[in-house]
């Protein structure tokens, strides 16, 4: 419990880094990038019934599960690494997009590297705080 509190301070602190005015700012970003980056396998809402989810050769999981299965408490940290992918945290098999470096390149290609970073952590976070606002409880 004090674990999870503190990575909450600790990314509400980033969310504030990047400029972000609050976490419901923040939950918006992060459903509209998941409706462009996420649906078209994990569905619309969550369920992970998305029209690409068919093709895969792995089933894709329903997203509005995982605070039950982490007993009650959401895991955003262990979230925020699996959609970043760079950190080895698995989650996505090998024929996923690594998230953190796709939003990174994204950004770059329209401003430049500096704050390039800054922006992909921003989007992952935003994405994580979506997730836990789609939780069943
Ligand atoms: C191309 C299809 C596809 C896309 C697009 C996709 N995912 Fe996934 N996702 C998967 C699959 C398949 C798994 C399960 C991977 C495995 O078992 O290795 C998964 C797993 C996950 C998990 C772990 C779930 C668990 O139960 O542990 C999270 C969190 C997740 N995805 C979030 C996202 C987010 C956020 C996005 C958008 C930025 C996204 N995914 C885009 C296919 C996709």
């Amino acid at each position: 419990m004090r674990n999870h509190i503190s990575v909450k301070i600790a990314a509400v602190a980033a969310a504030f880094i990047g400029g972000a005015s609050s976490v419901m700012a923040q939950e918006a970003t992060g459903e509209a990038e998941y409706m462009t980056a996420c649906s078209t396998c994990h569905g619309a809402a969550g369920m992970g019934k998305g029209p690409l989810a068919e093709l895969m050769t792995v089933p894709v999981p329903d997203l509005r599960g995982l605070t039950v299965a982490n007993d009650g408490e959401f895991p955003l940290l262990k979230v925020i690494h699996i959609i970043d992918g760079r950190t080895g945290v698995r989650g996505h098999g090998t024929s996923m997009p690594v998230w953190g470096n796709q939003f990174k390149a994204e950004v770059e290609a329209e401003m430049g590297p500096y704050g390039s970073e800054t922006y992909a952590r921003g989007k992952i976070l935003s994405l994580a705080y979506y997730l836990e606002s789609i939780q069943e409880q």
